[in-house]
């Protein structure tokens, strides 16, 4: 298998479905290629900016993992709710464990 299946739920709760994913790929550009809404990777996915804030499907944080201590340091910045599950995309390498996985899109603060 080199593709796996994501589903990403933006903002507005539509669900993307990502049929492709390349394993090994940036799962921030994925997001950006398939023109997920509320993915902005604004930093390249240099863990700098914050705007690629997603949430992990609770089922599916072990198999994604947790935060580095550089990542953590970012997501307290960032403007959202942040979850026990919120992940910076940009830091998150596709891989083959993770097909049929399920991502929200974090909700732009009010
Ligand atoms: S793209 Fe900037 S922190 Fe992820």
């Amino acid at each position: 298998m080199s593709v796996v299946k994501i589903t990403f739920v933006e903002r507005s709760g539509a669900e993307k479905v990502v049929e492709d994913a390349e394993i090994g790929d940036n799962m921030m550009q994925v997001a950006t290629a398939n023109g997920i809404d509320g993915i902005l990777g604004e930093c390249g996915g240099g863990c700098a900016c914050g705007t690629c804030h997603i949430y992990i499907d609770p089922e599916w944080h072990s198999v994604v993992g947790t935060a580095d201590d550089v990542e953590d340091m970012t997501l307290d910045m960032v403007s959202e709710t942040r979850k026990p599950t919120s992940r910076l995309c940009c830091q998150i390498t596709v891989s083959d464990n993770m097909d049929g996985l399920r991502v929200i899109v974090a909700p732009e603060a009010l």
